[in-house]
């Protein structure tokens, strides 16, 4: 029986880790400030973000939903209330300098999370070259200290020249900044960025609680309008929850909570009828630690 109980889970984490390989990796590598720093075009007392929308709907430009989460330094907590302060040129590549468009805070939510949709920065000339795509980001968790620094997106042709952008060691690395930008069904590009910071929160799972306790592999259909399927795996016997909240952190499901042995599992969610299109975070808590999240978006 011992024997049985050890080799069903490292079966099913050796096919679990194929599965999921498109997955971006859980990194920590702490989040390093940018050469730059905030630059000539920070304006200080922005306005708090509404309903997650930095970029008013008739905003010229692609659609970005960024998000991520904010952790301390070795993962091992996430950080709720940290104050996000975002700004960025528009898709002409200009800032607003006399108002607040494309400027705005948000702050982690009470899981860690943030989520912000904006449009794609346009670039702009630094002397005769171009600088690559970039957000600015001032990120301050409650009681550390103000971290300025700057989000790129891989593929960019404009990283390799850019003083910043391209270095790829010591202080200013900008390496783990750099991040995959993928376009969903919708059209809408997103990406996904965990902060990496100063701070103290709540304990969180690491990769290698991932490794060792359990995942979510897939969850479809994403988008989604009347149900989504979860499909996880448990991978020593736990207490095992999926929940689901929304983007201000509010708990709004709680699909699961059950005692289970190590192996693959489906989890529904058929949301109520009133619940709003927008997006949304399913967590799977194993012995009451949240070892994996993914985001997904509900439309009407
Ligand atoms: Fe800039």
């Amino acid at each position: 029986m011992a024997l049985a109980t050890v080799t069903i889970p490292s079966l099913v984490r050796a096919e679990l880790i194929s599965e999921s390989a498109s997955q971006p990796p859980v990194s920590c590598d702490e989040t390093t400030q940018d050469y730059y720093g905030q630059g000539p075009f920070y304006s200080t007392n922005a306005p708090l973000i509404i309903n997650n929308q930095l970029a008013l709907a008739d905003e010229l430009g692609t659609r970005f939903i960024i998000s991520g989460r904010v952790h301390n330094l070795d993962c091992t907590e996430y950080i709720e209330g940290a104050i996000i302060d975002i700004w960025h040129a528009n898709d002409a590549g200009a800032y607003d300098n006399t108002g607040f468009n494309l400027r705005g805070k948000t702050t982690s939510n009470s899981q860690g999370f943030y989520l912000f949709e904006t449009i794609y920065p346009g670039k702009y000339l630094n002397g005769s070259a171009y600088r690559p795509a970039h957000i600015h980001f001032k990120i301050t968790p409650p009681g550390f200290p103000i971290l300025t620094t700057q989000l790129y997106f891989q593929g960019d042709s404009d990283i390799p020249s850019d003083a910043a952008a391209s270095i790829s060691s010591g202080t200013y690395e900008a390496t783990h900044r750099i991040v995959p930008v993928t376009t969903n069904s919708l059209g809408q590009k997103e990406a996904t960025w965990d902060i990496v910071i100063d701070g103290s929160g709540n304990p969180v799972g690491i990769e290698e609680m991932r490794a060792t306790m359990g995942m979510i592999y897939k969850i479809y259909p994403n988008p989604f309008s009347d149900f989504i399927q979860i499909n996880y795996g448990v991978f020593r016997e736990a207490k095992v929850s999926i929940q689901v909240f929304d983007i201000q952190g509010n708990l709004v499901a709680n699909l699961q909570e059950l005692n289970l042995t190590p192996e693959k599992y489906t989890a529904e969610w058929h949301p109520d009828s009133n619940i709003r299109s927008g997006h949304y975070f399913i967590a799977l808590k194993i012995n009451d630690v949240q070892v994996h999240y993914l985001k997904v978006i509900k439309e009407n």
